[in-house]
């Protein structure tokens, strides 16, 4: 981490974040990865494209998203402040949304005939079949069985929203799985279909492009904490699955070297066991999903079977750009387990009314963790990137509700 320049300059031409990033795709690929950067690059230079965008970010997703001060609950833990990034108030209930109308505009512009995409808990799916409506272009999203049985409210949404949506019953019919059928799906006919990645991840561009339609995130939040309390927060925290809603929140303060950043991962049922999917904690450097980032994977270099209470967060990689930040120590990877995340589900839920994704509940348990080994003064920025409706049917099952 050396001047401000090697922060905004990533990724070089080659989609390279340090060692991390990359294309690992087969030749005949490459060129239609290349002709997407070109066709972003292009686009993101188009006045009337930013303008577009930033219209929809204002009156169809909502935007800015409030900072919201969780009084009662930093008063209970005795410690530093706890301000929530309100991404859950988004329309669609999550941040997925902001990636989502970049892609589908790109999509459109490019001429493409279908958007093909993987998801997890539902948000990446209906995000982008919201957008797909909107923008009016067919799309079809793949999605694990197990998922589909935890997160029946997005399934009913994504067939709302009129998306063709493919059930994944392979392997461990999660997220892993849902993104080689959906690559399967758009190998098919890449020059005619777009294959719009959930996160910060897959080959170049998209670590890149995802990242800057985040990014949203953190210029708002930086400058209301400016605004509102007239400095930075001590700490800003957010859940990594994928990786886009922390690399959405943390870009804006990269070079801000007073600012401590974390990202939480989902440690399961624990480090010790094999369920857990905390990626940049407990895996190494290898390739997946076209890109190279951090991986937890057999010594053959097989994706392990992962797990977490949260649907969004079981994925064995991890964006490149993650990898790198981790290696240069700018951002701390810490995880919470699924027991931590359940009781900081129901605790926001009960001390300030706010239901929160059980992928942001992971930030919020960090936060709760956290709060009280620092002084009243200071302040904890946490990204709420997605609210919990989806998954209330999921917890009251598990607690007997
Ligand atoms: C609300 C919410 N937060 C976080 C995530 C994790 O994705 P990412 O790490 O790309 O933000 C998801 C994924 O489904 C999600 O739905």
């Amino acid at each position: 981490m050396n001047s401000t320049t090697s922060f905004a300059a990533m990724p070089d031409e080659q989609g390279y974040f340090g060692a991390y990033g990359g294309q690992y795709v087969p030749p005949e690929l490459k060129q239609v990865m290349d002709d997407i950067n070109s066709a972003y690059e292009e686009i993101r230079q188009m006045p009337e494209f930013q303008q577009e965008l930033a219209s929809l970010f204002a009156d169809y997703v909502g935007r800015p998203s409030p900072i919201f001060h969780a009084r009662r609950l930093s008063e209970q833990l005795g410690g530093a402040q706890i301000l929530l990034k309100r991404e859950d108030l988004n329309h669609t209930g999550a941040h997925k949304i902001n990636h989502c109308l970049g892609e589908a505009l790109l999509a459109k512009h490019m001429g493409k005939k279908k958007v093909i995409a993987e998801t997890g808990a539902g948000q990446h799916g209906v995000a982008l079949a919201t957008a797909c409506a909107l923008v009016g272009i067919p799309c079809e999203i793949h999605m694990g069985q197990v998922d589909i049985e935890k997160e029946h409210p997005n399934v009913v949404k994504m067939k709302i929203l009129g998306c063709d949506l493919i059930p994944v019953t392979r392997g461990t019919a999660t997220l892993k799985d849902a993104v080689d059928s959906a690559f399967e799906e758009y190998l098919k006919n890449p020059q005619d279909f777009i294959y719009a990645i959930g996160s910060v991840v897959g080959p170049h561009p998209f670590p890149k492009m995802v990242r800057d339609f985040q990014s949203i995130i953190g210029n708002e939040a930086r400058e209301q904490c400016l605004n509102k309390y007239k400095r930075l927060p001590d700490v800003v925290t957010a859940c990594v699955g994928g990786g886009s809603n922390a690399i959405g929140m943390f870009t804006a303060f990269l070079n801000d070297s007073q600012v401590r950043l974390v990202g939480v991962e989902p440690a399961g049922e624990g480090l010790d066991t094999d369920r857990h999917a905390a990626t940049l904690t407990m895996g190494k450097p290898g390739v997946i999903h076209g890109m190279a980032c951090y991986v937890l994977a057999d010594e053959e270099g097989n994706p392990d079977p992962v797990h977490s209470i949260a649907s969004g967060l079981d994925y064995p990689g991890i964006g490149p750009q993650h990898s790198y930040l981790k290696d240069l120590g700018r951002v701390q990877y810490d995880s919470v387990t699924d027991k931590e995340t359940l009781d900081a589900f129901m605790r926001l839920s009960r001390v300030e009314g706010i239901i929160p994704a059980l992928e942001s509940a992971h930030a919020v348990a960090w936060a709760i963790r956290s709060a009280p080994t620092l002084q009243p003064h200071q302040q904890i920025l946490v990204n709420l990137s997605g609210r919990g409706d989806k998954d209330v049917d999921y917890v009251a099952g598990l607690l007997g509700l």
